[in-house]
């Protein structure tokens, strides 16, 4: 979900729906805004996504002091307009992102005391409690101090994850917010004050951010704002100053984020490799890559945690990285990382990657390996990220902001980041000459003018999208870190355009998923000129000889591999190292352009969000 709110003087209610498109990708579907001022409380919200609220601003006052907005992603309830936040219970406006896990035992409890629900949200359950904890303390005539208190006993009996942004009817200077697992971001403004579930939100309006921490309570008036932690103890907290700008943030002229995004992957790469490699002295700059506390000479073992795009990226990666090193990386699936025995030690390097540096999967799983014992590595895209406060180290990758919800440019960033990773730990462990990394140097640098080449088959990939928006299913298959391309090509087909699709290790296809193919089904398969190409040429004549339709994504020029395919995308000649970087492109720009012509929502698939902040 996504948060948003201001104290101050004058904020309108295009200033909440404008922080709320900016917080789109967290959730969209359902919204709401309330405005407080001398006249009451007024709060309009909408089903579906937040053009269905701009019909309603006008309902709102021109302007306010106070106010919160929220956009959805539904967990507990449909995406309904009395499921919408905020909620409120009498003198209490409440929204929330993230998910309370004991509603249940307190809604039977608040019904019990004659509170009647509206919604079927956890969040609701939050509003009453509230407002039952500041009843119960109506011999506390400061009315402060007392929705205070209210909000220490709240805390102290909801379990789970929340960000909630709070009004109180008796304090309409002061606006509160409270976090415990989902992130929440403040704002320094001139006499009036922010707070958002991401940075996004606020860079038309300030670039002095605080990141509150976890068992934090904010109290922000126009004038300042003061932070206590769940035992009430006062925290003292510096901002941090923000570089990016409004203008990263729009679409430049493209249709769509996506295509936007798939087209700055070549900054993203050379933004990302960018000050971390001397290449005259074959080395990587530890301290600029972000490797401070950690010593990798001690490392032994790597675990790679992710979710989603972030998982194929460390998948991928994982082949350079064990080449460069020797030492084994295993690739875990965030969400279930914790379900294993953990064999982690102090000699364990976990890197937690991800985009948003936000995804609750990937956070819980990183902390379950600290605990564990061992060394932790966040690989992120998002300047204060709740995951990197939680490693040893931090290392941005700097492929600017990523607004699409399905990941193009923080991929290929991933992938060289931990391609550094890689090259950093053979530097430290001797595991290869400075002039072996030289080279690799040299390839590093190559990318991002191959992937601007690359990015040329865009008009070539929409004229053959016509072949593939109809169909029903589609298979990918490649070998080596082509595997992890193929599974990315279906991943996103799937999430952009709801075509079916599997991504197949080639040599895999023969033991089960060949049973699919008949004269119907299209397989796409990845066969650039590596080491494995003579048998990935073999997996497709396999297909071909059952009667499957090929479209191969291969080294330009490849007449053997285009005499054997019914559809040829070719991208230019390169290393080993570079092939996956520019195989990706096409099969981004392919799902794109399905998804274009299907007349799906690319920027915003359904039921999908950008940072999922609940398990
Ligand atoms: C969501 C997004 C995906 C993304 C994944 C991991 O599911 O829809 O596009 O790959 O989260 O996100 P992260 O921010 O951790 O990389």
């Amino acid at each position: 979900c996504g948060v948003i709110g201001y104290i101050g003087s004058n904020a309108t209610p295009e200033f909440f729906y404008n922080g709320l498109k900016r917080l789109e990708y967290r959730g969209y579907d359902s919204a709401g805004i309330a405005m407080m001022n001398s006249d009451g409380v007024f709060i309009q919200r909408a089903e579906g996504k937040l053009n269905n609220l701009q019909n309603k601003l006008a309902n709102l006052p021109a302007s306010t002091r106070i106010g919160i907005g929220h956009t959805r992603w539904a967990t507990h309830g449909k995406p309904t307009e009395s499921n919408a936040h905020p909620h409120r219970s009498e003198n209490i406006v409440l929204l929330h992102n993230g998910i309370i896990e004991n509603y249940k035992s307190l809604k039977d409890f608040l019904i019990t005391k004659g509170y009647k629900f509206q919604s079927e949200t956890d969040t609701e359950v939050a509003a009453h409690l509230l407002n039952y904890e500041y009843k119960k303390l109506a011999e506390e005539k400061n009315s402060f101090e007392r929705i205070k208190k209210a909000i220490f006993s709240l805390v102290s009996q909801i379990h789970g994850a929340f960000a909630f942004g709070i009004l109180c009817t008796d304090v309409p200077d002061t606006l509160f917010v409270i976090k415990y697992g989902s992130p929440i971001v403040l704002g320094l403004g001139k006499n009036e004050n922010y707070m958002a579930s991401g940075i996004t939100a606020l860079v038309d309006h300030t670039r002095s951010i605080i990141i509150m921490e976890d068992k934090e309570i904010a109290f922000l008036n126009a004038e300042s704002i003061s932070i206590v932690d769940f035992a009430g103890k006062e925290v003292l907290r510096k901002p941090i100053e923000i570089s990016w700008s409004t203008a990263m943030l729009d679409k430049n002229g493209y249709d769509h984020y996506m295509l936007k995004e798939i087209h700055e992957q070549p900054q993203a790469v050379a933004q990302t490799i960018k000050g971390r490699l001397d290449r005259d002295i074959g080395k990587i700059n530890l301290e600029n890559y972000g490797i401070s506390k950690i010593n990798l000479k001690e490392i032994e073992r790597i675990q790679i945690v992710a979710c989603g795009t972030s998982y194929y990226a460390g998948c991928l990666a994982r082949y350079f990285i064990e080449q460069f090193t020797r030492i084994p990386v295993e690739v875990d699936l965030a969400s279930e990382s914790r379900y294993r025995t953990p064999t982690v030690t102090a000699k364990t390097l976990s890197v937690a990657l991800s985009q948003s540096g936000e995804t609750i999967d990937t956070l819980q799983a990183i902390k379950f390996a600290k605990e564990n014992g061992a060394k932790t590595l966040a690989i992120v895209n998002m300047p204060g990220s709740t995951i990197a406060h939680n490693c040893h180290d931090e290392s941005l990758i700097y492929a600017g902001p990523e607004v699409g919800v399905a990941s193009t440019k923080a991929l290929s960033a991933q992938i060289s980041s931990l391609i550094i990773l890689g090259l950093a730990l053979a530097q430290e462990q001797k595991k290869l000459s400075s002039e072996k990394i030289a080279e690799y140097i040299d390839e590093l640098v190559k990318i991002p003018s191959l992937l601007e080449k690359t990015l040329t088959l865009s008009s070539y990939i929409e004229h053959l999208s016509k072949k593939f928006y109809n169909a029903l299913s589609i298979l990918f298959i490649g070998r080596g870190p082509q595997w992890y391309v193929a599974m990315e090509g279906a991943l996103k087909l799937k999430e952009l355009s709801y075509i079916h699709a599997e991504g197949y290790a080639a040599g895999e296809l023969k033991h089960g998923p060949i049973a699919l193919i008949d004269e119907n089904i299209w397989s796409v398969c990845i066969a650039p000129k590596d080491s494995y190409y003579e048998k990935t040429i073999s997996n497709i004549e396999e297909i071909r000889a059952r009667g499957g339709k090929i479209l191969a994504v291969g080294t330009e020029g490849d007449e053997n591999l285009k005499s054997i395919s019914d559809e040829f995308i070719g991208v230019p000649e390169c290393s080993e190292l570079i092939q996956p970087f520019l195989t990706t492109v096409p099969l981004h720009l392919l799902s794109y352009w399905v998804a274009v012509k299907k007349g799906t929502d690319v920027d915003q698939p359904r039921n999908l969000a950008k940072s999922v902040t609940v398990e």
